[in-house]
């Protein structure tokens, strides 16, 4: 791990052996090799057809590979951040969610849905993030500071959700604390800790962070990037808040991976350096197919599965799995009901002041 935390409000609540031991798992998986065309068109068909013979609608996350972006658009799907795959899966009229991602968001869309079936592509996919912080130490943190108002990022299990005042995630984070902030709330914020950095920083809000990390955006290397920065002069660099605060304090943009597509969108600018997954590229050359897209330098580039700028649990997604759930059925995610009765509070209260952002931001002409 680099960029061991100076921040006074670190505690210690995960230790560098579970940290190294969930990066070594990360690193063990193997990512799948692309399929041949012909196979690929042969399923994509069938897989279209089974979509709509079950009333099953895909949702997909930016990070997860073309094939299944391409295929969630092509089907009547959606490709979002994790926000918006939320809301998305709330909103359409699909008894079946199909979830290409991982595992958080397949919990959430079922949270959000209890009545509906949720399946997830690859069950095993999961998030570094999840994987630090477990319910029942995470519990006893929160117990032994009382006065503060539990802030989790959406990338976490169902139980951490339940046990929180509010869910977040990089698209609404800075906008919920610094409300709570401005209500004179301390905060437990968890689980991580460039992000909770990130946010400390930008809103001056008392923070006690949890210490995990995303094994994909704490790679990043600053000395790397900035001799990338000196042969790209020109380039704009764009940074996902999961970053380390090294890489963070060289960005021209820190957002999350809507943000980041929308600078790519907006901006002037011809070519840019990017700090998160790989998998984004597909969107960012769907909506600027003019601007050349570079990954910012990770640790030993290509060394192992977690230098690699893709995460590995969204890789391994596939058509292939996604269609051998459709064929042969996969297992529904089930959260417990008193979970789920708890849970989704925390959720519906970032939904309902992500809806009044965006009533205000009408209001103020700014949407
Ligand atoms: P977004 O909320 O920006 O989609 O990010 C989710 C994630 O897992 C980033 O690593
Ligand atoms: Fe989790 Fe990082 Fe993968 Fe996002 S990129 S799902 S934070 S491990």
């Amino acid at each position: 791990m680099q960029d061991q935390f100076t921040t006074t409000g670190i505690k210690a609540t995960i230790s560098d052996q579970e940290l190294n031991r969930i990066e070594q798992l990360a690193a063990e998986i193997t990512c799948p090799l692309p399929l041949p065309e012909e196979k690929k068109q042969q399923l994509v068909a069938e897989i279209s057809d089974l979509l709509e013979q079950q009333d099953a609608v895909l949702v997909a996350h930016y990070y997860v590979d073309d094939d299944l972006q391409e295929l969630a658009l092509k089907t009547g799907g959606h490709v979002a951040d994790s926000l918006e795959m939320a809301r998305f899966g709330h909103d359409h009229p699909a008894q079946t969610l199909i979830v290409a991602g991982v595992r958080f968001m397949g919990e959430t869309a079922k949270i959000l849905n209890p009545e509906k079936r949720v399946l997830m592509v690859e069950d095993e996919a999961t998030c570094s993030l999840d994987l630090s912080c477990p319910i029942d130490r995470f519990s006893e943190f929160c117990d032994a500071n009382p006065d503060r108002k539990v802030v989790v990022y959406a990338n976490t299990s169902a139980e951490i959700k339940a046990r929180s005042d509010w869910v977040v995630t990089s698209g609404i984070a800075l906008d919920i604390v610094r409300h709570l902030h401005q209500q004179g709330e301390k905060i437990i914020w968890a689980p991580d800790r460039h992000l909770g950095d990130y946010i400390q920083n930008e809103t001056g809000a008392d923070m006690l962070l949890w210490g995990g990390v995303c094994v994909v955006h704490d790679e990043y290397r600053s000395v790397e990037l900035q001799q990338m920065m000196k042969q790209y002069p020109d380039a704009m660099v764009l940074v996902h808040p999961e970053s380390p605060r090294s890489i963070i304090q060289l960005a021209d943009v820190v957002g999350s991976t809507t943000g980041l597509i929308n600078a790519v969108q907006q901006s002037d600018a011809k070519r840019f350096i990017v700090a998160t997954d790989r998998g984004i590229f597909y969107k960012m050359r769907s909506v600027a197919g003019d601007k050349e897209l570079l990954e910012a330098p990770t640790a030993g580039k290509g060394a192992s599965c977690v230098s690699c700028g893709h995460c590995p649990w969204m890789a391994i997604n596939t058509i292939q799995k996604l269609h051998d759930i459709l064929k042969h059925g996969g297992k529904a995610i089930e959260i417990d009901s008193n979970i789920v009765e708890k849970a989704i509070i925390p959720i519906q209260r970032m939904l309902d002041f992500a809806h009044q952002r965006e009533v205000d931001m009408k209001i103020r002409g700014d949407a």
